[in-house]
């Protein structure tokens, strides 16, 4: 998708957005019976009316007002998603934003709507062409937005096209090793620094969360590291993401019932995919900051050598960990990775897994789950992004009680808690590991559809990057 600001007045398909149907009147293309067609409309509470003119098609939408910002502008990205099937249908490639409306990002996030609910992913369709979205192009009138917007805009977009594909790859082609070659490319794009360490460096180091999950695998493990240093960075220490990448997840010898969709588990990189898109991101904008990404990636499968419940298993941080169930895989990579973290002193931590039914299974996919430890300040920073974005936070609590339910007869720890309270176990696993300020960040909910909704198609949704990068905007900017 190309975004550019125009510098003349559109001519053909063009995209009104109103305030109140008084402003009707200013647009000046509209013949009396198409004005006076649109007014009722509007007024009888259609919020987006469409106008066939001979040779283009005219968008009106009247931006409705709800109870709080955050949910207004969600409905304006809403809009976009029907306007971009509109555009399908009357076969527009390039359209023409106009905003009358006094809201200052209301063009930004139509567009944004717009454009998100243009993605797809074709690669593995033999008639692409045939099914591909008209719409190539969006552009603005100079009233309509800023130059910087149209910029984030462009690298949002790009952003989220590439976690959502990294998400929809399946593990046919999406290895671990993939993974960081995809990884390598797109940070490339984005003149980021990203090294991999293969099997070799990770048994070297003694990883053993890592190691473990692998052994079911007859494909090597990754542990690859982003960083985005520019030379003026406002953060003496780093802030570092961690993205769980199991590229597939069976469950292991304690493998999925079918039930439990083992057929969407090719999402279960999601958190890999969400960092690296969020890095793409900082670095496409430049922020100001010192960031480093880690990814630690494998398959989860049963195999010869597979890891079996039961097992323990000693993590790279020297704590052994009893293993009662190996589809509880997500939190040994993860641990492996916090306990690498330490060695940066950060700032802050945050970690983006699919890491529990527990957790899809309280908010379904209407929000992420989140705990930590960072500061009050932070999370309330966090919450405020996730509502602007909505990729709403629901923070749950980290009490020393799900601690005990973790507790091993034989080892430091076990890997599972039991039937209660499952989201919170997991997070207090993790807590385990860390010993800066942590946020983390479980988006089993959330991160993929089955069905296409609103702006977010079907496949990889890619929530939780315009949250975090929103959240570091603003760390740059304060
Ligand atoms: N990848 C799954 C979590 C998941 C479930 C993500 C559904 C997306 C949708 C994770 O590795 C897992 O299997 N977790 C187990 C943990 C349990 C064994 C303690 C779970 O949630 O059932
Ligand atoms: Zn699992
Ligand atoms: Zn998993």
């Amino acid at each position: 998708m190309n975004f550019s600001i125009l510098q003349k007045q559109p001519k053909k398909d063009q995209l009104f957005i109103l305030d109140n149907e008084k402003s009707i009147s200013q647009i000046d293309i509209l013949q009396p019976n198409e004005a006076s067609y649109a007014k009722k409309a509007l007024k009888n509470n259609q919020s987006l009316v469409t106008i066939n003119q001979y040779n283009r098609v005219l968008f009106l939408y009247l931006i409705s007002e709800k109870d709080t910002e955050s949910q207004t502008l969600e409905g304006i990205r809403k809009t976009g998603a029907n306007v971009q099937a509109i555009t399908n249908k009357h076969k527009i490639d390039t359209l023409a934003i106009v905003s009358l409306s006094s809201k200052l990002n209301a063009a930004y996030t139509l567009a944004e709507g717009i454009a998100l609910a243009n993605y797809q992913f074709l690669k593995y369709k033999s008639d692409a062409d045939k099914s591909s979205n008209t719409l190539q192009h969006i552009s603005f009138t100079k009233e309509s937005v800023t130059v910087k917007e149209v910029e984030q805009l462009s690298v949002i977009t790009a952003a989220t096209y590439h976690t959502r594909t990294l998400v929809n790859e399946p593990l046919a082609y999406l290895t671990a090793e993939q993974l960081a070659k995809e990884i390598t490319t797109i940070g490339k794009e984005a003149g980021l620094k990203v090294t991999v360490l293969n099997k070799a460096r990770i048994v070297k180091e003694k990883m053993g969360g890592i190691l473990a999950v692998n052994r079911g695998s007859i494909l090597p493990p990754t542990f690859t590291i982003i960083e985005h240093k520019p030379k003026k960075v406002l953060n003496k220490k780093p802030i570092v993401l961690v993205g769980k990448g199991v590229v597939y997840d069976t469950g292991g010898l304690s493998l999925k019932p079918t039930l439990a969709s083992m057929d969407r588990m090719k999402s279960d990189m999601s958190g890999s995919a969400v960092v690296t898109g969020t890095m793409f991101a900082i670095a496409k904008m430049q922020l100001p900051l010192h960031v480093i990404a880690l990814v630690p990636a494998t398959d989860n499968r049963p195999g010869e050598d597979a890891y079996v419940p039961g097992d323990v298993i000693t993590m790279y941080s020297g704590s052994t960990v009893e293993v009662l169930n190996t589809d509880a895989e997500g939190r040994l990579l993860l641990a492996d990775a916090l306990h690498w973290a330490k060695r940066y002193e950060p700032e802050l931590v945050m970690d983006f897994a699919t890491l529990t039914g527990a957790a899809a299974m309280a908010v379904g996919n209407c929000g992420i789950v989140c705990m930590g430890t960072a500061d009050e300040e932070v999370k309330g920073k966090l919450r405020e992004s996730g509502d602007r974005q909505y990729e709403r936070l629901v923070e749950y609590p980290l009490w020393e009680e799900y601690a005990e339910m973790l507790k091993s007869d034989i080892a430091d720890m076990k890997n599972v808690g039991g039937r209660y309270g499952g989201a919170i176990s997991a997070g207090k696993f993790l807590q385990h590991f860390t010993d800066y300020p942590w946020m983390h960040f479980d988006i089993a909910g959330v991160s993929f559809n089955t069905t296409a909704s609103g702006y977010h198609t079907s496949g990889g949704t890619a929530y939780g990057v315009r949250m975090a990068v929103d959240f570091l905007m603003h760390y740059a900017k304060n």
